[in-house]
C-alpha cells in the first residue's frame, strides 16, 4: 500500500468526517441505539465514543484498516467490546437475527454495491 492510502487519506478522512456538524448528527443518531450493534463501515471508529451504554457489543465491517492505532485506543476506552473484522458489508460473516441495531454513517456512499450490503443486513 502506498504513502498516500496508508497515511495521507486516513487522515484527511479522520480531518474532515470529525467536523462539527458531522459530531452533532453522531449524537444525535446513535442516542437511540442499544444491544448488539453491528456496524457498517467502522473508518478511524468517530462514532465509538458517542454509543450510549446501552450498547453491549459492536461488531463492525470495513474492509479497510485506517489509522489501526487511533481505532484500537478508540474501541479500547468504551465500556462495550469492539470486535471488527476487515470485511465488506456486501458479505456479512454473522448469523441472522444476531443483532438489534445496525449503523451506518456515510458508509453507504463508499460500498461498491450498497444495495447488496443493505439486503445483508435484512
Ligand atoms: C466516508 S468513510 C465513513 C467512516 C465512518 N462510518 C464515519 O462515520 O466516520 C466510509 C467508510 O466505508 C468503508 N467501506 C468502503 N467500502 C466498504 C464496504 N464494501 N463494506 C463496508 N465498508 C466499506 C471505507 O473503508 C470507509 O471506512
Amino acid at each position: 500500500m502506498g504513502l498516500y492510502a496508508s497515511q495521507i487519506f486516513p487522515r484527511l478522512m479522520e480531518w474532515v468526517m470529525a467536523g462539527e456538524e458531522f459530531h452533532r448528527l453522531r449524537m444525535e443518531l446513535l442516542a437511540q441505539v442499544h444491544g448488539e450493534v453491528l456496524e457498517l463501515g467502522i473508518g478511524t471508529g468517530l462514532n465509538l465514543p458517542h454509543y450510549p451504554k446501552t450498547v453491549t457489543g459492536i461488531h463492525a465491517v470495513d474492509p479497510a484498516n485506517l489509522l489501526p492505532k487511533t481505532v484500537t485506543e478508540r474501541s479500547t476506552s468504551q465500556s462495550f467490546p469492539v470486535r471488527i473484522q476487515h470485511v465488506t458489508a456486501e458479505s456479512l460473516p454473522y448469523d441472522d437475527r444476531s443483532f438489534d441495531f445496525a449503523v451506518s454513517t456515510w458508509t453507504l456512499c463508499t460500498i461498491p454495491d450498497p444495495i447488496k450490503a443493505l439486503r445483508e443486513v435484512r
